[in-house]
């Protein structure tokens, strides 16, 4: 297995199976951690660089608090307006990161244009996180999610999974080059305009993902026992950012997963992820059904960026 000393985290296409469950082995070395609150002195050398050009709650956060758990220190912005890249100079990526490689010793980066990440990575001497990237990959909020499913199932192989949303979304590009290194037949259910685009799916039949598309969550969700669930109403996620105007599309049927749709037709033992933010796509009396796993999904994002880091800088082997 190749060593994540000093690696790049870009993407989940370059994931080998034994290194999934690598970092799964560590993350759950991590989780007493996080689940007693405590904060150790693993990393009480290292400072994480945040660099986030694009709106961000949990993924910015966890990977701070997973760094704090682990005794390291945080630098970093989470609105490029307030810096040169922002400004009038519009400061390239490779000067921006040429600078901030000397201000800490990972950097994490969520971008509005896809490929960013990567440009960074080839101008930068420490490892880059990649947080978020236009519509192109989440590889952190996806091995979030598989370590969830483990903890939650006991196993990935083996589980049928519904992915449900807008399939252009970073997180479902993630999600199906990971599956490629399990036994998971996976239902996409998303909006005609908001489908599976022609070259993703290529790719995914070019890594033997076992994966069908339908139009309706009816038609699917009866089989799933992991059901995985993105916004539909939700912002363009190539701009900077995105503001709300005027009043919002409520989500069509086809893309809702209501309680009532759960009792009639999940199975029992079925669990929900849904990265969050959510808009009427999961309503709020969800939140309290035994289907519901978002809640862990949001715990485990911090025990997987505490396992991510600790890796990447040599901490864990
Ligand atoms: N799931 C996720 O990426 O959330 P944020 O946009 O809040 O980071």
């Amino acid at each position: 297995m190749r060593s994540f000393n000093g690696r790049d985290i870009l993407s989940l296409k370059e994931f080998e199976r034994n290194e999934f469950f690598h970092v799964f082995d560590v993350a759950q070395k991590m989780e007493p951690i996080a689940r007693a609150r405590k904060n150790v002195d693993l990393l009480k050398e290292k400072t994480l660089v945040t660099a986030f050009y694009q709106p961000s709650t949990r993924t910015r956060l966890a990977h701070e608090s997973a760094m704090h758990r682990l005794g390291g220190h945080v630098t970093g912005f989470s609105d490029a307006k307030m810096t040169r890249a922002g400004d009038f100079y519009q400061e390239s990526i490779k000067d921006t990161v040429k600078m901030l490689e000397y201000y800490g010793d990972v950097i994490v980066m969520r971008h509005f244009q896809q490929g960013a990440p990567h440009e960074a990575a080839k101008w930068a001497s420490i490892p880059i996180i990649n947080g978020g990237d236009g519509w192109g990959e989440h590889p952190t909020q996806i091995l979030t999610d598989l370590y969830t499913v483990l903890r939650e199932k006991g196993r990935i192989d083996g589980l049928k999974w519904l992915a449900v949303g807008d399939m252009r979304m970073r997180t479902m590009h993630s999600l199906g080059y990971a599956l490629s290194q399990f036994d998971c037949p996976i239902t996409f259910v998303s909006p005609p305009d908001m489908a599976l685009t022609d070259d993703f799916k290529q790719e995914l039949k070019q890594y033997s993902v076992d994966f069908k598309e339908v139009d309706h969550v009816e038609m699917a969700i009866a089989d799933a026992d992991v059901i995985l669930v993105e916004p539909v109403v939700q912002p363009d996620y190539s701009k900077s950012r995105d503001e709300r105007t005027g009043d919002l599309n409520l989500t069509p049927a086809n893309y809702r997963i209501t309680r009532e749709l759960l009792e009639a037709k999940a199975k029992s033992d079925a669990i929900l992820l849904h990265s969050l933010p959510r808009m009427d796509e999961v309503p709020l009396d969800v939140d309290i059904t035994r289907w519901s796993r978002y809640w862990q999904e949001a715990a485990n994002g911090v025990v997987m960026r505490m396992a991510l880091l600790a890796l990447v800088l040599g901490a864990m082997e």
